[in-house]
Order: structure tokens, then sequence, then C-alpha cells
């Protein structure tokens, strides 16, 4: 009579022989990982506080909950540069020009509280949120050369930036440092400030250009005066639309010697493809990453960049790759119908969810926490269609993803950790983040992965 444990063994056994082998190396340690996010910057917000109550909650916990959503725990708002607050931009505490440099900014109070970003963040922080990130797209326009927020120009008193009004530096210095107090008001901590969006880029949007060197020009004013203002909050620095745009800037920031006075590296995914890691001991962001195509649903359809395996894959290469330690797609929820959004809405009550956001579940707090370490994780011999990440979180637990970008389904056997519970979950056209089980014998847990799929396992 077979016992249960030799036809585990057996099939396990089977298993083996049929398909590829994970070995996960927990000895092998890579970078640590801080989370994932998203944004409602542009008064995206807004959009989702004015949904009605129960949908409101729905596409809340959607984004934010460790048990029923993505489990995202970064916000990153945006910190207003323009004077005005129709849709779409977003509104400054310091809309008026003060007579000089030198003069004192007349703050204004925040507009619906920061258009409803103040809200947001507690919704999300209620939720398991523990990190926010406050970005500013530009300074104000009568602290730039271009004299406007938008269209670009450079912030007066960089290098190469004169200014007939002086150097405004200290200026929006001080303007950030009251945005994260008006913040703490409310009681809420900004870890990470920014103080550009894609600065290799004029946009007709709030935009501010810089190069490293003029980074590390604002750098050396800014950090003291937050020193001084007795805030812990770390700059984030430069946001470049693409990773060797940012790049360029890490290496005029570090040139200039100010590496050290920033706590976060951060990139966009959009005008060259995060590759290479950054030479830098900081940690290091993926801050926004989207499409622009028409809204896609779809998990697996033609292999388009807007489909959600493909997203699935570029959260893994970030992590695997790239050697990120956080990473951020571009807003969460939003009412435009392309994929700028990772959940659709439409009115007041229609909250759509794309598979792009459950492809970011398996790289969220319900399977991987703050603290965590990426470890080694390769599939032996021919990997084939797959491939694989493994991070080790604090309180013991492992997760492992797994894509197969086949066709074909592929039986996979996981080794190299004690395994006591292991827990699967599946995405793809069928599944989302859909829960089951692996056959488990000693040391080594088997499960298929069917053809186009995202499979984590999570030991305990
Ligand atoms: C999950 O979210 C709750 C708030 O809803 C938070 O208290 C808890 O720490 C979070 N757990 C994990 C493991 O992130
Ligand atoms: C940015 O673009 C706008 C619109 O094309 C242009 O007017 C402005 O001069 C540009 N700014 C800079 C600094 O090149
Ligand atoms: C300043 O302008 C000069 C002359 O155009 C240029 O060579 C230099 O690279 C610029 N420096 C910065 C930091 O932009
Ligand atoms: C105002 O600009 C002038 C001229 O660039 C500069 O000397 C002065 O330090 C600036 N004032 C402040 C408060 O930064
Ligand atoms: C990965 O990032 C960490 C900082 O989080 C750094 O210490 C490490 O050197 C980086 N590794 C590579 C290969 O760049
Ligand atoms: C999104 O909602 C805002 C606020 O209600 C509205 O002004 C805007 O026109 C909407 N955009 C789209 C694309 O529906
Ligand atoms: C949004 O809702 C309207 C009204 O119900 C509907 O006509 C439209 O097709 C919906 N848009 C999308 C992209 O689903
Ligand atoms: C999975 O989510 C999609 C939206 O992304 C939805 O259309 C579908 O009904 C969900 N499937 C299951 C099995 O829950």
């Amino acid at each position: 009579m077979l016992s249960r444990f030799v036809i585990a063994s057996t099939i396990v056994a089977t298993l083996v022989r049929a398909g590829p082998v994970i070995q996960v190396s927990p000895q092998t340690k890579y970078q640590q990982y801080d989370g994932t996010g998203i944004s409602e910057a542009f008064q995206r917000s807004l959009v989702m506080h004015e949904l009605n109550l129960a949908s409101e909650k729905i596409v809340l916990d959607y984004l934010f909950s460790n048990t029923t959503g993505a489990g995202f725990t970064i916000l990153r708002n945006g910190l207003g540069s323009s004077p005005t607050e129709g849709y779409d931009l977003m509104k400054s505490i310091a809309p008026v020009a003060p007579a000089s440099n030198s003069s004192k900014i007349d703050f204004q109070p925040f507009s619906r509280e920061d258009q409803y970003q103040i809200w947001l963040s507690s919704q999300a922080i209620s939720r398991g949120v523990h990190t926010v990130y406050a970005d500013a797209w530009s300074a104000d326009g009568y602290m730039k050369t271009q004299g406007t927020d938008f269209n670009g120009g450079y912030l007066c008193g960089v290098t190469n930036a004169t200014c007939a009004s002086g150097d405004w530096r200290q200026a929006y210095a001080n303007k950030i440092v009251r945005y994260i107090n008006n913040y703490k008001s409310h009681g809420i901590t900004i870890d990470f400030v920014g103080f550009l969006n894609e600065p290799d880029l004029n946009t007709t949007y709030a935009s501010m250009q810089s190069s490293g060197q003029q980074a590390a020009d604002f750098i050396k004013i800014l950090y003291p005066t937050l020193q001084k203002a007795g805030l812990t909050t770390q700059i984030a620095c430069c946001d470049g639309s693409g990773w060797e745009q940012q790049r360029e800037r890490l290496t005029g920031v570090q040139q200039a010697g100010y590496e050290n006075e920033i706590g976060l590296v951060t990139s966009h995914g959009y005008s060259s493809k995060p590759g290479a890691p950054f030479n830098t001991p900081k940690k290091v962001w993926q801050t926004e990453w989207s499409t622009f195509d028409p809204l896609n649903f779809d998990w697996y359809r033609t292999g388009s960049q807007s489909e959600g395996l493909t997203w699935a894959n570029n959260v893994q290469r970030l992590f695997g790759v790239s050697n990120v330690t956080g990473h951020l797609y571009w807003w969460g929820a939003a009412n435009d119908t392309d994929n700028q959004a990772l959940i659709y809405i439409n009115g007041t009550s229609t909250v759509k969810p794309t598979k792009r956001l459950w492809a970011h579940a398996h790289f969220g707090s319900r399977l991987v926490r703050k603290g965590a370490t990426r470890i080694g994780a390769t599939v032996t011999g021919n990997a084939g269609p797959l491939s694989v990440t493994a991070f080790a979180n604090t309180d013991g637990t492992t997760a492992v993803q797994v894509i197969n970008n086949g066709d074909n389904a592929e039986t996979v056997t996981l080794q190299g950790l004690k395994l006591n519970t292991v827990v699967t979950y599946l995405t793809n056209q069928a599944s989302n983040f859909t829960v089951g089980n692996a056959v488990v014998s000693g040391s080594v847990a088997a499960c298929e992965v069917p053809g186009r799929s995202l499979l984590s396992f999570y030991i305990r």
C-alpha cells in the first residue's frame, strides 16, 4: 500500500524528470526591496474621489489592500507648481510671485486638500502603504528662466541659468519644506521628495529641465534646508524620462560630488527602457512607466507592450536585471481611455481593473514586504521560455515568481529552500492571482505553470 508521502514523492520524481528545475539560493543576496507603487497625480486623485463611496472603496482596495488587491505600498504624489487649478493641473501653494527672490513667499493653504491627495494618502496608508514620495514636475514659473511652470526652462540660480530676478533656489527649497510640513500637520510623513520630473524634456505641461550638474546645484541648497527644518525627508533625483537619460543625470550629480546628499535614485521607463543597473550604492526606483495605446484589458493576445504578461516581464526584469529596490507604474486608476492607468474609471461607479494590475500583485506586499532581500533563483539547464525571481522576506517567508513566456505548460520543480507550507498564485488570461497548491515532497515543490502565465510560489 502506498502512503501519501510515497505518492507525493512519486509525483514529484516524475515531475523532476519531466520539467525544468528552479534552484533558489537564499545565500546569494542581491538588493533590498522597498515596495511597488503608483501615482494619482494631475488630479486623478479627484477622479477617484468623484466615485460613489462603494466604488471608491473597491478601487482603493484593488490598489492597496494586502489581502485582496495588488498590495502597492508606495504612493507618488504630485507637488504642485501651477498658479491655477483647472483639471489636469497641480496647484501650487506658492502661486503668487513675491516681490523678490529674497521676500517671504505668501503661502496659500492647499486647495481641496492638495486636490484630494491628502485624502488619498490617508486611505492608502490605512491599507498598508508605508512610503510616500512627493515629486514636483517643476518649480513655480517665476522661479524659472521660462517664466511659466510649463514649457520647460531652468531653475534660476543653477549653472547656466541666470535670471534678472536673481537666484531662486532657496525660495524653491523653502516651498518644498512648507509642502512637507503641511502634510506633517495632516499626520502624513513625506519619506522622499523630488524636485524634478523628466528634466531631459520640455513639455507643454509642468516641466523643468536640468542636467546632473544643475540638479546638484539645487541639491546643495535643498539638503541643508531640509536638515535645518528638522525633516527626515530624503531627496530623490531626478526622474529622468528613461533609464539612460537618468544615468546621465546621476553621473552628473556624482561628478559634482552630491550623491551622498540624495537618498534615492529615480528613473522612468519611457525614453529608454530600464537596462543595466546604475552604478550607485543608493536605493533605485523606477518611478513612472506606462504606455499610451488604447485601453487594453488583455493578459496575452499579441504580445503587445500594453498587455499584462508584457508588464509581468517588465516588472520582473526591473527587479531581476536592473536591480531596482522599488517599482512604480504611472497612474493606479484614471478615467483616461489609454493604458496610463492600471484600473479604468468610467463615470462615478464603474471601476474596471486591467490584467496589468494583477501582474503587479505578484511583486507587491501580498508576497514581498519592505526589507525583503532579492535572492538567487535560476532555471537550471536551458531556461527556455521561463524566467524567475525570488525574494526572502524578513519573517522567513519566500516568494518566487515564475513567468512562462511559452505557449505550452511547463511543470517546474522548486528546490533549495526549506519548505513547510507552499501556496501558489496564478495570473493568466483566465486567472487573477488565483490561489493554488504545489505538490510538496521533502525539500522539493512542484507545480504546473500554464503557457503564457505568471505563477508565484509563496513559501512559509
Ligand atoms: C496589511 O495592511 C494592514 C492595514 O490594512 C497593515 O496594518 C499591515 O501591516 C499590512 N500587512 C503587511 C504584511 O503588509
Ligand atoms: C520649450 O518649448 C516651448 C514650446 O515649444 C518653447 O516656447 C520654449 O522656448 C522651450 N523652452 C526651452 C527652454 O527650450
Ligand atoms: C553651460 O553652458 C556651456 C556653454 O553652452 C556648456 O558647455 C555647459 O555644458 C553648460 N553646463 C551645464 C551644467 O549645463
Ligand atoms: C537672490 O538673488 C541674488 C542674486 O542672484 C542672490 O545674491 C541672493 O542670494 C538671492 N537671495 C536668496 C534669499 O537666495
Ligand atoms: C544593487 O543595488 C544595491 C543598492 O540597493 C547596491 O548596493 C548593489 O551594488 C547593486 N548591485 C548591482 C549589481 O548594481
Ligand atoms: C476625467 O474626469 C475629470 C473630472 O471629472 C473630467 O474633467 C475629465 O474630462 C475626465 N476625462 C475623461 C477622459 O473622461
Ligand atoms: C463608459 O461608459 C459609457 C456610458 O455607460 C459607455 O458608453 C462607454 O462605452 C464606456 N467607456 C468604456 C471605454 O468602456
Ligand atoms: C479577472 O479580472 C478581469 C479584469 O482584469 C475580469 O474581467 C475577470 O472577470 C476576472 N476573472 C476572474 C476569474 O475573476
